[in-house]
């Protein structure tokens, strides 16, 4: 990797002493690497010692250097922000944009991708206030390493530590990579994602317990590698990501009718939401009532149509259709099978297989896909966090891409008797 111009910003925790090891770490790898601490992070870390350790200069006051226009030059030129360790309060006044000192003007005038390892006691960690700030930050594309469970810096121990110096400096650098990479710019990209609902009757629904985080997780990092991306929402339970064109809808119809609009053009479409095979035939117009008596409740359901099958049996040419199958088959081999026979089935180029169960695959943060290709291959494997499934995903959706727009520039020569 070419030597990055990295900020990494100190706020004022106990945990500050360990950002002396990020800073090290990321100058070892060659980094050009500028500290700019809170007042607070100063009183845990010395400035000569971050001087020392950066091999730069260390500023924290915003009226100091206004000449050289310090509290925008940082940001500006800066590919990386590290914010370690991250407080709740930091936490909080990045959520907001505050910008009442150096290191808040700096990650306000720069366009570099933000990394914070937040560190707090785990009350801190669990409040509301910090989780809405955070899936604030999340939803902005900031990355969140962390934070660790275990010891606190008091008798106490929890969710709360900052996570090791090498864990963030690799989550970093990681980031840093991927946003160097541009290579879905002028992509036009669709992507499913969330679960949808079939109503029942004004107050209830048939639904699935798919959050949209993979999805969501594609579209972000689609948008991050520069494709021009639309979102078709189908009841997200995490924040929708910026930069993307969202549509929502809540059906599969409404699912279906969006795909379709937006799948027209496209060069890539991910479908990731979980979508109902079946809705109830008739929805009622007034809410279902219990009869007297102790009788259960038949519902005739009929089936919707299959949106990906319906893609990926028309003509597609130079749309790329990425599907998915959530299975909960335990053995691998089957797993796969189901996974090759899917595919084919609905026309796919390429299929992602996860497995879900009660508690594998939905909510979880964490996710484990193999992709399939068109003769059946496995073509990747990728686990990890639903970015990095993300990223993964797309490194096959970039060369497939781009070996097929090769194949068009270079028509194979057919031979002429
Ligand atoms: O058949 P199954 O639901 O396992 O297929 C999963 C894949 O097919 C997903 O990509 C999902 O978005 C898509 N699908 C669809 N229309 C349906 C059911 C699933 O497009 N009715």
């Amino acid at each position: 990797m070419s030597p990055l111009n990295v900020v990494v910003g100190i706020t004022g925790g106990i945990a500050a002493y360990k950002a002396v090891g990020v800073v090290r770490a990321l100058v070892l790898a060659g980094h050009d690497v500028h500290v700019v601490p809170t007042e607070a992070a100063l009183r845990f870390v010395g400035r000569p010692t971050l001087e020392a350790i950066s091999r730069n200069p260390v500023h924290t006051d915003l009226y100091e250097g206004v000449a050289e226009v310090r509290h925008v030059a940082i940001g500006q030129a800066a590919d990386l922000i590290v914010i370690a360790p991250a407080t709740a309060s930091t936490i909080a006044k990045l959520a907001t944009g505050i910008a009442d000192d150096l290191l808040g003007n700096t990650v306000l005038a720069s366009e570099a991708p933000v990394v914070i390892a937040p560190a707090m006691h785990t009350e801190m960690w669990r409040h509301p206030a910090t989780q809405a700030n955070i899936a604030t930050l999340q939803a902005r594309g900031v990355t969140v390493v962390g934070p660790g469970v275990g010891q606190l810096t008091g008798a106490d121990s929890g969710p709360g530590r900052m996570e090791e110096p090498e864990t963030i400096v690799a989550a970093a650098l990681g980031v840093a990579a991927a946003s160097a990479r541009r290579d879905l710019a002028g992509r036009r990209v669709v992507v499913t994602a969330g679960g949808t609902r079939e109503p029942l009757d004004p107050v209830r629904f048939l639904g699935n317990r798919s959050s949209g985080k993979q999805g969501v997780a594609i579209a972000e990092a689609a948008r991050a590698r520069g494709a021009e991306v639309t979102l078709i929402a189908a009841n997200l339970e995490v924040p929708e990501p910026d930069g993307c064109d969202i549509r929502h809808v809540s059906s599969v119809l409404e699912l279906q009718q969006a795909v379709t609009d937006a799948a027209k053009g496209a060069d890539v479409v991910v479908m990731a939401a979980a979508v109902a095979d079946y809705r109830p035939a008739d929805v009622s117009e007034t809410k279902i009532k219990k009869d007297g008596g102790d009788d259960g409740l038949t519902l005739e359901l009929v089936r919707n149509p299959d949106i990906l099958a319906g893609l990926g049996h028309a003509p597609h040419d130079g749309t790329l259709l990425v599907g998915f199958a959530a299975e909960t088959e335990a053995d691998e081999q089957r797993l796969l099978e189901l996974g090759r026979a899917k595919r084919e089935a609905k026309g796919a180029d390429l299929l992602a297989i996860n497995r879900v169960g009660w508690t594998e695959g939905f909510a979880s943060d964490e996710n484990a896909v193999v992709v399939i290709g068109r003769s059946g291959e496995i073509v990747t494997r990728v686990h990890g966090t639903k970015m990095s499934v993300a990223h993964g995903i797309l490194d096959v959706v970039v060369s497939e891409t781009t070996s097929a727009a090769a194949a068009a520039d270079h028509p194979k020569e057919v031979e002429s008797t």
